[in-house]
């Protein structure tokens, strides 16, 4: 084994979902920062395809890893430790990336890290800001999960609260389908709701999920339920209104939350990640809010709040640093909880 070092060279590689994708950074400097994703492809399914995404995760691995090395200047024989997404996600396509990372960490007999995809997220923050250290406060939207997060020690953080039914992307991606608009709906619904012009009252999402929980599922329920009267009754509406309203809806809660649980755990600085939080909306209203209460905030750059390599990494280092490390006996896992409402010591994967 090599002598642990200050600013470790670490290879991420992330592969739950349908991004392949791999990055190198030397402490918090990110050297390369690859990705190849078969979103195309399952565009056409209105979804992400088990299959599918295994497939291509064990076509380009190898290749999307060689060239995070090339960019990066770096020959493996120099990298310090290999962090790896183990969970949660696909099964088929985490062990493709997994299984590539213990062969890598095995032959160059250097640390295995495994690494919680959600872990991932909150870690995208560290590379925008290199003076970043908790405590901090983070908002976290993606597919999978709303929550709002307090992070005391680089080993411990607690949950404030989070997604109760639908995850905040969840939705997106659900009323996206209703206005026929592609997978992933994200993106999709902010660029048509640029275009609303009148707001339609919808239902107040803080009476879905009180404290820090949120729930989704009404408001869902409500843009399916008012698209299907007015297609019934063979009424006009706009599209680009219900995108902006439900856009309104869906993120204004966030910030509201956000910046009570700031006021709260008393977090001076606010962070965010996962793939809503590529939102321009929600960036915007995130910081003015930010602004008028005097609070410091870290937004990871867009392509980081979205799956990416450069996250896992960035994960790895805190872990490498605490010295924890994973077994080569690490499995894949489909789910792992967010522990709620306690301290949750930040343990490496499988220790
Ligand atoms: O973090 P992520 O890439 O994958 C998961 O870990 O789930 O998040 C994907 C989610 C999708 O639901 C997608 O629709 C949503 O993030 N998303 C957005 C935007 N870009 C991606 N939601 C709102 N606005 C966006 N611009
Ligand atoms: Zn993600």
């Amino acid at each position: 084994m090599k002598k642990t070092t200050d600013s470790p060279l670490i290879l991420g590689i992330e592969s739950s979902c349908d991004e392949t994708a791999a990055a190198v950074i030397r402490g918090r400097q990110l050297l390369s920062d690859e990705i190849a994703s078969s979103a195309a492809t399952q565009a056409k399914y209105g979804g992400v395809v088990p299959e599918i995404a295994s497939r291509a995760h064990a076509q380009e691995v190898d290749e999307v890893v060689s060239r995070a090395l090339r960019n990066a200047n770096v020959r493996k024989e120099e990298l310090d430790a290999v962090a790896v997404t183990y969970g949660a996600g696909l099964l088929g396509a985490l062990l493709v990336g997994l299984s590539f990372a213990k062969g890598f960490a095995y032959g160059l007999g250097i640390p295995l890290i495994g690494v919680d995809h959600i872990r991932g997220h909150l870690a995208a923050a560290y590379l925008e800001d290199e003076t970043l250290e908790p405590p901090f406060l983070t908002l976290l939207a993606s597919g999978g999960h709303t929550a709002i997060l307090y992070t005391e020690a680089a080993d411990k953080f607690r949950v404030l609260g989070g997604t109760l039914d639908d995850a905040a992307g969840e939705a997106f991606d659900k009323v996206a389908r209703v206005l026929s608009l592609p997978y992933p709906g994200g993106p999709h619904i902010e660029a048509l709701a640029r275009e609303g012009k009148n707001l339609i009252s919808m239902p107040k999402m803080l009476k879905g999920g009180g404290g820090y929980d949120f729930s989704y599922s009404g408001l869902k329920t409500a843009v399916i339920n008012y698209v299907h009267t007015k297609e019934q009754k063979g009424e006009e509406y706009s599209r680009a209104d219900v995108a902006c309203s439900f856009q309104h809806a869906a993120l204004d809660v966030l910030v509201k939350k956000t910046i009570e649980g700031a006021n709260e755990t008393g977090a001076r600085v606010v962070t965010a990640g996962g793939g809503v939080i590529a939102n321009g909306y929600l960036r915007e209203r995130l910081a003015a809010a930010c602004a008028q209460q005097g609070l410091k905030l870290v937004l990871p750059a867009k392509k980081h709040c979205t799956d990416n390599a450069a996250m896992i990494a960035a994960e790895g280092l805190v872990q490498y640093r605490l010295g924890h490390f994973s077994p080569l006996s690490l499995n894949a896992q489909a789910s792992i909880p967010l522990v709620r409402g306690q301290a949750a010591p930040s343990r490496g994967a499988g220790m």
